[in-house]
């Protein structure tokens, strides 16, 4: 086992250290949009309101209401992509404003979408690209959406609070008396502005033989402000496997710390129960995420996640040291790879490898935005 573990950790370091040569390209490709025109409405860009400013050059393709255009429209400006809707609170309150911000001043393709969509940090301030995003902000703005300032790095153990339209590969490989791998599927699916479902399979491979596990979720964001950075949620998740089913409620919370939030930590506090069992365990855990940005919207994550687990006879605590890093433009594929060793206490599992691949199927197609 101790050479499955320097294969793993060469791997690791080989996919991490592919990534850490990606500067910021953002710089080079700030096309200037206006450099050629010559219209005078240009010229005092300086002085204007976030609003006259929307209106006089992003107008054209965001519509005067920030709405959108008609599809005709937008053959007639010969866009390859729809522009979206600002004032839909979904698509709205999705990214944080930070993001915006750099699609406005580096353009549409530095992050992976529509060419279309001009780099106008040539011509506006980084004050006027910050009012125009406060201002697109808040045409869209619904209190009842959580801000995307509060979507944090997902760490592999705790449960987020955010609720997310996501779909996850996790595999897990367990070193213990019996060696086990485990597969999994996990589909989570946003409905209304804070209400999440999910549903789950997992396979699981020990000694040659196949356990199957269907696991179904539901999760409510019941606290969120992007002013403190916080947001909590609680739970519910149902499993059913051969000879037994289980069921945790849980409470979730996320904590953004910093001016922006890239230090996150997030919590959690799950209660366990196998009613024909009669098992009972208490499971906390804690990780702190801290966001790197390669360039756009990649960004690599150190996690480290503490684990405490009680099943009210014992109770013992895990590490868990994981790197995230959104392999995408756009940040909505990431990968994720760590490993949980026990610090405290006494367990079965000795060792064991994470592990996910993620796409935010929200924010487009899997290929798009790489
Ligand atoms: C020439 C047309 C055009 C102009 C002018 C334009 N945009 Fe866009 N913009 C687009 C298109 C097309 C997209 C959609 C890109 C995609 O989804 O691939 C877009 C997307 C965006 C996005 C959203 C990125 C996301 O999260 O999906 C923001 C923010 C934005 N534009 C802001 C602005 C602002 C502010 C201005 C004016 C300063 C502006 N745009 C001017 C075409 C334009």
């Amino acid at each position: 086992m101790l050479r499955f573990r320097y294969i793993f950790i060469i791997i690791f370091i080989a996919i991490f250290s592919a990534y850490l040569p990606i500067r910021s390209r953002a710089q080079e490709s700030s096309e200037d949009y206006t450099k050629d025109e010559e219209s005078p409405s240009y010229m005092k860009l300086d002085d204007m309101k976030a609003e006259e400013i929307f209106q006089s050059i992003c107008s054209t393709c965001h519509g005067k209401d920030g709405r959108g255009i008609s599809d005709e429209e937008r053959k007639k400006l010969g866009l390859d992509t729809m522009p979206p809707n600002f004032r839909d609170p979904k698509f709205n309150s999705r990214e944080p404003a930070s993001f915006w911000e750099g699609v406005i001043k580096y353009g549409g393709k530095t992050y992976g979408y529509s060419h279309f969509m001009p780099a106008f940090g040539g011509i506006l301030t980084e004050q006027n690209i910050k009012d125009l995003v406060s201002y697109l902000k808040s045409i869209g703005y619904d209190k009842r959406y959580p801000q995307g300032e509060l979507n944090f790095t997902r760490p592999f153990f705790t449960t987020k609070a955010f609720p997310e339209d996501e779909l996850l590969y996790i595999v897990n490989f367990t070193q213990a008396n019996r060696n086990s791998f485990k597969n999994t599927v996990y589909l989570a699916k946003r409905f209304g502005p804070v209400y999440q479902i999910e549903i789950k399979g997992v396979g699981e491979f020990s000694d040659g033989e196949l356990e199957n596990e269907l696991e179904g979720g539901f999760k409510w964001c019941f606290f969120h402000s992007k002013e403190i950075l916080f947001l909590s949620s609680v739970g519910i998740e149902f499993s059913v496997y051969r000879g037994g089913w289980s069921y945790i409620p849980y409470l979730s919370f996320g904590k953004g710390l910093g001016s922006s939030g890239d230090l996150s930590l997030q919590g959690n506090l799950k209660f366990k129960h196998d009613p024909k069992n009669g098992n009972l365990a208490l499971i906390s855990s804690i990780a702190s995420a801290y966001d790197i940005t390669l360039a756009a919207g990649r960004i690599i994550s150190p996690i480290f996640e503490f684990i405490y687990e009680n099943d009210f006879r014992s109770g013992r605590f895990y590490l868990s040291p994981q790197v995230y890093l959104a392999m995408t433009k756009r940040g909505h594929v990431a990968l994720s790879l760590g490993f949980r060793r026990i610090i405290l206490g006494s367990s079965a599992e000795k060792f064991s490898v994470v592990g996910f691949l993620l796409w935010d199927f929200a924010d487009g197609w899997f290929f798009e935005g790489w």
